[in-house]
């Protein structure tokens, strides 16, 4: 089956198409960070926006990459939540326009069932079941996975998601955004073991996370160099490197536990975060121990991306599950909720 895919929850414009019998024939991605990045974070009426403008070119491009005509695409998988409700509709509307017109199915993906399941592209995929660690700008998730649907909610951060946090405190200490990548940048850079910041929640049982706190502590040790009139690029640094350091210690202990309760050695890791190389090592080092593996995706289909949603709206449209005709999306979408297929 040939599924056109659409990414528009938040700041990308993704499209790919996916094949069931070929994989992967072609993806293409439109980031706004540039457009947001003077406001320092999302603005959602530009984000609507700049998905109208992109979205079509964007289809275009990928049909010639992959030397198919409209007429052959199969079926349209779309993310239709949870994100940004006006980037949501673009995806939605265009998805459900092109049904409509080609005669195929549409189907409404998840966003981060799609992240999920991204690892599934790679050559060694992962096998149910396993342990998902998700890690994105909106959501720090720990899940068992028993197959596509059957998704039990082990742990999650009660306030800041983990890419919300590295977000917020790189804008704290004067850094762009979006501020993952600059702290992972930046922490490369600093000094090991000047600086140690707290694990937040590791003290106690249970696999929830809290990541807020952090940030103020990042603050308040920024603050106190720069009253002490130490305020140098090397600093920050190290101030970087420590906060990095202590996320990514939080979530190797957490996932670590996880893995304990749930008697399962396979670990994935998805979302924007993943991408981060020090969270990857440490993962990595942990799942030796434990004689098991970690599996992600390339860097480009940690963030958000449109072959996840081409590859997991296959999957569900292969079950028999599609849209009808209307337009609808969701802000807020427990994972739980999904069908099992
Ligand atoms: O999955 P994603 O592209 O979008 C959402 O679904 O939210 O994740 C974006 C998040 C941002 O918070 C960004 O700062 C973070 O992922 N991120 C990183 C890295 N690359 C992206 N965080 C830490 N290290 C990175 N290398
Ligand atoms: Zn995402």
């Amino acid at each position: 089956m040939l599924v056109l895919g659409l990414e528009t929850s938040c700041d990308e414009t993704g499209v790919a198409l996916y094949d069931s019998e070929r994989g992967l024939l072609a993806d293409a991605l439109f980031s706004q960070i540039d457009l947001h990045r003077v406001y320092g974070g999302v603005v959602p009426e530009l984000a609507s926006r700049d998905h109208v403008k992109r979205m079509l070119p964007l289809i275009r491009q990928v049909l010639g990459e992959a030397g198919v005509t409209g007429g052959q695409v199969e079926a349209i998988a779309y993310t239709s939540g949870p994100g940004l409700v006006g980037a949501l509709l673009v995806g939605a509307a265009c998805a459900q326009a092109m049904a409509l017109a080609w005669d195929i199915p549409a189907v409404g993906v998840h966003h981060m069932e799609g992240h999920l399941l991204a690892p599934m592209l790679e050559e060694s995929p992962p096998a149910f079941p396993f342990v998902a660690l998700l890690v994105s700008g909106g959501h720090t998730q720990l899940v068992r996975v028993d197959g596509i649907g059957q998704y039990q909610m082990l742990g999650e951060s009660m306030d800041d998601a983990a890419g919300e946090a590295f977000d917020k405190t790189a804008k704290l200490m004067g850094l762009r955004y979006p501020g993952g990548p600059e702290i992972a940048r930046l922490a490369e850079q600093g000094t090991p073991g000047r600086f140690s910041f707290p694990r937040p929640m590791t003290d106690r049982p249970g696999l929830d996370f809290s990541f807020s706190g952090l940030k103020t502590f990042t603050l308040n040790t920024w603050q106190q160099c720069r009253d002490a009139g130490d305020a140098s690029e090397q600093t920050r640094a190290d101030i970087a490197r420590a906060f990095q350091e202590a996320v990514v210690d939080t979530l190797t202990i957490k996932c670590k536990r996880a893995l304990k309760q749930t008697g399962l050695n396979s670990l994935v890791i998805a979302g924007g975060v993943s991408a981060n190389q020090a969270l990857r090592q440490s993962l990595e080092g942990m799942l030796a121990g434990l004689k098991g593996k970690v599996f992600y995706a390339r860097p480009r289909f940690c963030t958000d991306n449109g072959a996840m949603i081409a590859y997991a709206g296959c999957q569900r449209l292969l079950a028999g599950q599609h849209e009808g005709p209307e337009i609808k999306v969701q802000a807020r979408w427990p994972m739980e909720q999904l069908p099992a297929i």
